[in-house]
């Protein structure tokens, strides 16, 4: 057995150091003390130095050089427009970008908005923002992939799924989708999917009375894969032909209808059902199991998330058990450990994470995980009855509401409602329409929703009290033929009709289970969630070294403005005159991304990469049609593309045609030449990342996008792996029309534990026309393709925190933080091959901001295998980096640019260390069964057991390196059994009875 190597000892800085070009504070005295690329950069001058001796480079733009090929290197220096106030060239300290914000923010008018549309003012409790928003240790986990040091969030998750299936009483629930009209669109498709023989030609019909912005994106989806839609009335029409039905409920004017007998005639004509519900009003109303639905629907927004102008919050799915391996995005399930105690994991992972390539119905991987765990603690916290009195209250003020209307001669909906009125102007005498109420409301500072030219809409939330039901009177007595009837809100109230008649009323029970209804004292739910959070691991705790995900540091100063309600409490469909705050935002945002990738336009829209991806792809076939081009619909995507590539070509209508990729990892350049010209007359586009997926900077790429456009074709690009390129080479110049960028990596988003994100696109100047419009606020292109999400900005919110990131970079501090991406990668790449097999590199063995561990001998030569050196890593205090991507049997690492050389040489003693474990199985000095790395990770309580059977010791079990004492991390359950969970699919919270002694509570 081998002593684990000992940390280097600290370099010795290179004669002079290196010249960093952030350290503006060093030479200019009125620069800020708190300029901030020295906070995100992390390493200093004599690391820096260090770490180019050890890769051989006297420079980091010698690096550079050596690593980007010449021909694609960007001419000249980013510039990027100066942040309002700023000298240019100056970027903002910390503090003057918060100011900036802070400014910003107030430019945004916050006017009461009772516009609903799936959008409602919320309560967060206060408990649940410090802890859980405003908290980075739960806002820098990654996606619960290594489920041993994920238990809290995968609980936290099962709450909200449970939380879910009770409400629409549909069993089986996700972990969340990106919003309620793209939730939709996943139901269309999984209907489709579901549907035989000649209904899947058929159609699928949407009720006219759910959401605009939700009919919008399911055309838009529709019309990409060819599949009709019929947008009437629910209670006439002819669903004969159809495969899916879609109704809200609450319709979108707030009635309430008895959706079973038209459920029944769905069911009867052949098409499965599908509800769009809002959770809060199923606290009361029969939920759509009840009434025979197929799928719910919906947004999670109102519980506790706030609006921030359209997002994020988490959207969700629910339908029956036979549906539950068809239901997109990713589902949380129960398993055991290898010690046989309780453990939750991502049930069906395999499959989630390939997201089934060509043969994909979603392409769903980033998601909602924050938005989710806020709206199921909220659940938590509040518990049944408490969620039941806040819809109650709600419903009590719209009764009242709704009869001092009713005196003041208005005419409301006959129709029962939960929350929003209907409240006809047409007959009232005053001659006022709706426009001219909603005048009157702005003049109020209120936001009153236009159904027609004589009706308007008011939707009540949660944070309505007494006060604005007595403005909403006010208001509207203004408007009304009998201005002087009674408002005294305690007559009016005594007078209302509350409560909801049969067949509406909800009579079953639901959340029932222990965990929402424990946590109800500040004390309880405090400690509750720290329990929860205490047993993930995040960047709070050390490096998240996953290729492709660029897991860098989010900073403080970046997430701050998420706490303002100038950015978090504005209404998506507020009129834009409100949020000229955003749309500063917007503008400079825009223009930094167009710079930054040599785009004429970017569109804010998509949430999600793959999102981007989507919109990107459907973006070219718009474009192609436009010219007469509709025959073209093959997609070329090499073999070792993200899955998600493939699985959003097949949804935007497209034939996928695999390319193949070379020894040395590089798109095969002779099958590309092949396939174009073989399908030179259909051919749509290639779709690659770049650099690739394999972490190198290909020197080909420009001829990749000559051969694809000299046969016809646009060159989509990928932009996960834009952190290597920011300042140094531009997709728009060397020869992409279009690119995605995830701005949960490269532009500091948190990925929050697997969402939110974003996925803007940017175009050449060809596409500009084509970006995505939106029903209901004017954006896009002349002839754009419609809505991709439900807000016209995507999760507009969180765009501050990019803003942030780039503004406080600038342009030289944005191209320093590529170059040391580079260093870092090529420097922990150097010092692993002395241990490991480094697969793939670009000439002079350079990798690119990411690289490849080549595990696959180990399973011959010690029956060690990828996934036991990332769970031995565990015992380490480490994340894995990303396992069996893109190739089987393989880590890939990435260690971005802000991580410390100390934390990249913890990482590399961590691995040399698990090495020389391997040599010792190799070697018969140990077990090939009984071994540190397959009994990994050690959880405490396997440890301090009396009875300690291994041929190793404690110590080596769970303290394997010197360092890890002053900071170990407990995985808090033993290696899931990933197969048992899938076999025994449980995606509920267990009973109570199954928590003693278990992993739960
Ligand atoms: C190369 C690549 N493409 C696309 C995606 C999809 O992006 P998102 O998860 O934001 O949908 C990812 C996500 O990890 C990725 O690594």
């Amino acid at each position: 057995m081998s002593e684990p190597t000992e940390l280097l000892e600290p370099p010795t800085p290179a004669a002079g150091g290196a010249d960093r070009a952030f350290a503006a504070g060093d030479r200019d005295p009125f620069a800020p003390s708190d300029d901030f690329p020295r906070r995100h950069l992390g390493s200093n001058a004599e690391e820096l130095a260090a770490m180019l001796a050890a890769v051989g480079c006297a420079s980091l733009d010698e690096l550079a050089d050596e690593t980007v090929p010449r021909a694609i290197r960007q001419q000249g220096a980013l510039e990027l427009p100066p942040v309002d106030g700023m000298p240019p060239g100056r970027p903002p300290g910390e503090r003057e970008a918060v100011a900036r914000l802070a400014a910003m923010a107030n430019e945004n008018r916050l006017f009461r908005s009772y516009l609903g549309l799936g959008y409602h003012g919320t309560v967060t409790p206060p408990v649940v923002l410090r802890n859980v928003l405003e908290n980075p240790g739960w806002y820098t986990q990654y996606t619960p992939y290594q489920a041993e040091i994920s238990q809290g969030r995968l609980e936290a998750l099962l709450n909200f799924q449970t939380m879910i299936g009770d409400l629409t009483a549909l069993p089986v629930a996700n972990a969340s989708l990106l919003d309620e009209a793209t939730a939709a669109a996943e139901a269309m498709s999984l209907c489709l999917a579901l549907a035989k023989g000649e209904a899947a030609d058929g159609a699928f019909f949407v009720a006219d009375h759910c959401h605009p912005q939700t009919i919008a994106v399911v055309e838009t989806r529709a019309a990409a894969i060819g599949v009709p839609v019929v947008v009437g009335d629910a209670a006439s029409a002819d669903l004969a032909g159809c495969f899916g039905v879609l109704f809200q409920y609450p319709t979108t004017d707030g009635r309430v209808l008895d959706l079973e007998p038209w459920i029944e005639r769905a069911h009867q004509a052949g098409a499965l059902a599908v509800v769009a519900a809002d959770p809060l009003a199923l606290t009361l109303l029969r939920p759509p199991g009840e009434m025979g639905a197929d799928v719910a629907i919906g947004s999670a927004q109102r519980f506790g998330v706030p609006m921030g102008y359209g997002g994020p919050h988490a959207a969700y799915m629910a339908t029956r058990e036979e549906y539950q391996r068809k239901i997109p995005g990713r589902l949380i399930g129960v398993s055991r450990d290898a010690q046989g105690g309780r453990a939750l994991r991502m049930a069906l992972q395999t499959r989630e994470q390939h997201i089934r390539r060509e043969k994909a119905t979603s392409n769903i991987c980033t998601a909602q995980v924050l938005l989710a765990i806020m709206a199921g603690m909220y659940a938590v916290y509040h518990g049944p009855r408490g969620l039941e009195r806040i819809a109650r209250r709600v419903h009590a003020l719209a009764a009242t509401l709704a009869e001092g209307l009713r005196r003041l001669g208005f005419e409301l909906a006959d129709e029962p409602f939960f929350d929003t009125l209907r409240v006809g102007l047409a007959g009232t005498g005053s001659g006022a329409g709706a426009d001219e109420a909603i005048a009157a409301a702005h003049g109020r500072r209120i936001n009153l929703r236009r159904l027609d030219e004589a009706t308007v809409g008011v939707a009540l939330d949660e944070t309505v009290g007494s006060a604005e039901i007595v403005e909403l009177l006010d208001l509207f007595a203004g408007l009304a033929p009998q201005p002087n009837a009674e408002r005294a809100l305690a007559a009016l109230a005594a007078a209302a009709e509350v409560g909801l008649p049969a067949p509406h009323a909800r009579t079953s029970g639901y959340l029932a289970h222990p965990v929402f209804n424990s946590y109800h004292t500040e004390h309880e739910m405090l400690r509750y969630l720290r329990r929860l959070e205490s047993r993930d691991l995040s960047l709070a705790h050390s490096m998240i070294p996953l290729g492709s995900c660029t897991m860098k540091l989010n900073a403080t100063s970046e997430m701050v403005a998420l706490s303002s309600p100038g950015w978090m409490d504005l209404h998506p469909f507020a009129p834009v005159k409100q949020a000229a705050g955003y749309r500063e935002l917007f503008d400079s945002l825009e223009a930094w991304l167009n710079e930054i990738t040599g785009f004429a336009a970017t569109s804010l829209m998509p949430n999600a990469g793959s999102q981007g991806e989507l919109t990107g792809l459907m973006v070219i076939r718009a474009y192609h049609r436009d010219r007469g081009d509709d025959h073209r619909d093959v997609c070329l995507i090499p073999v070792s593309a993200h899955g998600t590539n493939p699985a959003s070509a097949v949804m935007a209508g497209l034939k996928v045609v695999t390319i193949a990729c070379a020894d040395n990892g590089d798109v095969d350049l002779a099958d590309l030449a092949a396939k174009a010209g073989q399908h030179a007359g259909r051919l749509a586009a290639l779709m690659v990342t770049y650099p690739s997926t394999h972490g190198v900077f290909e020197h080909g790429i420009r001829d990749i996008c000559e051969v694809v456009h000299a046969h016809g074709g646009l060159v989509y690009l990928d932009g996960a792996n834009l952190n290597a390129q920011v300042g140094l080479c531009r997709p728009g110049d060397y020869g992409a029309d279009v690119c995605h960028l995830n701005l949960h990596k490269t532009f500091c988003i948190p990925h929050g534990g697997g969402g939110p994100g974003m996925g803007p696109i940017s175009v050449a100047p060809h596409l500009v026309p084509y970006l995505p419009t939106h029903p209901l606020v004017a954006t896009g292109g002349e002839k754009g393709i419609g809505p991709v999400a439900a807000a016209p900005w995507g999760s507009a919110s969180i765009l501050t925190i990019s803003w942030a990131y780039i503004a406080m970079m600038g342009g030289a501090g944005l191209t320093e933080a590529s170059k040391l991406a580079i260093l870092n990668a090529n420097y922990m790449a150097r010092r692993l091959s002395e241990h490991y097999r480094v697969l793939y590199s670009g000439k002079g063995g350079r990798v690119a901001h990411e690289f490849i561990l080549d595990l696959r001998p180990f399973k011959a030569s010690a029956g060690v295998e990828a996934e036991d050196v990332a769970k031995r890593l565990m015992d380490f205090g480490f994340h894995a980096p990303t396992m069996s991507w893109p190739v089987a049997g393989t880590l890939m690492i990435e260690p971005t640019e802000s991580e410390s050389k100390a934390e990249l040489d913890r990482l590399i003693d961590a691995l040399a260390a698990i090495r020389a474990e391997i040599r010792d199985i190799e070697e018969g000095r140990m077990d090939r069964a009984d071994n540190p790395l397959k009994n990994a990770p050690h959880t405490a309580e396997r440890v301090s057991a009396d009875d300690w059977p291994h041929p190793y010791t404690r110590q080596q079990a769970a303290y394997p390196a010197p360092w890890v004492k002053g900071r170990k991390f407990w995985p808090a359950v033993g290696r899931v059994d990933n197969p048992y969970g899938d076999r025994n699919l449980v995606c509920s919270c267990p009973p109570l009875e199954e928590y003693a002694g278990g992993a739960l509570g």
